[in-house]
């Protein structure tokens, strides 16, 4: 009989801009599995906080928040990411701003926050298998996952990467500001009490300064086959 200790998981962790979305995207395509963003759960509750004037400070109210966030995730085209909508409005392109992602690294600090978003996320382990992107997916909501990856990037080079894809999109940035944003969300998000950024004991850890998204994907995928997870 398969269990559901059988269904395959990938569990991606690591800081921002260090290509965990993509690659993760990429994966879930070419494997045809489930796909899990766990910073979005993150980015959505620090939203719904500031669409209902919630205070950061009234965990109370947090937890209430992220029990019964009303969203839908609407699978987008090819690689490109999905549409989120939040009570009935498209919130996509709002969600990876800066501001909703600062947002979000202080409610993923509230224990009760990340409590109640555990379920959830387990609920995406569904057959044929999982791709979850997050920081916390090999050491708690996935600890069983069969492959567990820890993927890194130098600060600048994740500041640069950011930098691109706000300019592609248009938004004004500065550089020296996104390097000293990224710096303190790594602090926030690495020195918090509960289910802080560190790679698993168990996972492979790749440094992707210096190197393209399909030289990353390629490695990972070798990695899948080699270890019969197909
Ligand atoms: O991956 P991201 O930038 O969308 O994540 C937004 C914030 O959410 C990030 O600062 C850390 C937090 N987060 C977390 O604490 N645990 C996760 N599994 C995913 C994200």
């Amino acid at each position: 009989m398969i269990t559901e200790e059988d269904i395959p998981v990938i569990a991606v962790d690591g800081p921002s801009g260090s290509g965990k979305g993509t690659v993760c995207r990429l994966l879930a395509r070419e494997l045809g599995w489930n796909l899990l963003d766990s910073g979005a759960m993150y980015r959505l509750v620090g939203l719904a906080a500031r669409n209902h004037g919630v205070r950061l400070d009234n965990h109370a109210a947090l937890d209430v928040l992220a029990g019964h966030l009303d969203v839908q995730f609407r699978p987008g085209e090819d690689t490109a990411e999905a549409r989120v909508i939040l009570e009935g409005e498209d919130v996509s392109q709002l969600l990876r701003s800066e501001e909703v992602g600062a947002l979000a690294s202080e409610v993923a600090a509230v224990p009760a926050v990340r409590a109640s978003l555990l379920r959830r996320q387990r609920a995406f382990k569904i057959r044929p298998g999982l791709v979850a992107d997050g920081r916390d997916m090999g050491t708690v909501v996935f600890p069983e996952a069969q492959f567990k990856v820890f993927l890194t990037a130098s600060a600048d080079e994740r500041a640069r990467r950011r930098y691109k894809q706000l300019k592609d999109k248009g938004e004004a940035v500065s550089l020296p500001r996104l390097v000293a944003d990224i710096e303190a969300r790594d602090r926030r998000d690495t020195e918090r009490s509960v289910a802080p950024l560190r790679a698993a004991p168990d996972a492979v850890t790749v440094d992707t300064t210096g190197m393209g998204i399909q030289e990353v994907f390629e490695l990972l995928m070798a990695e899948v086959k080699e270890r019969g997870m197909l």
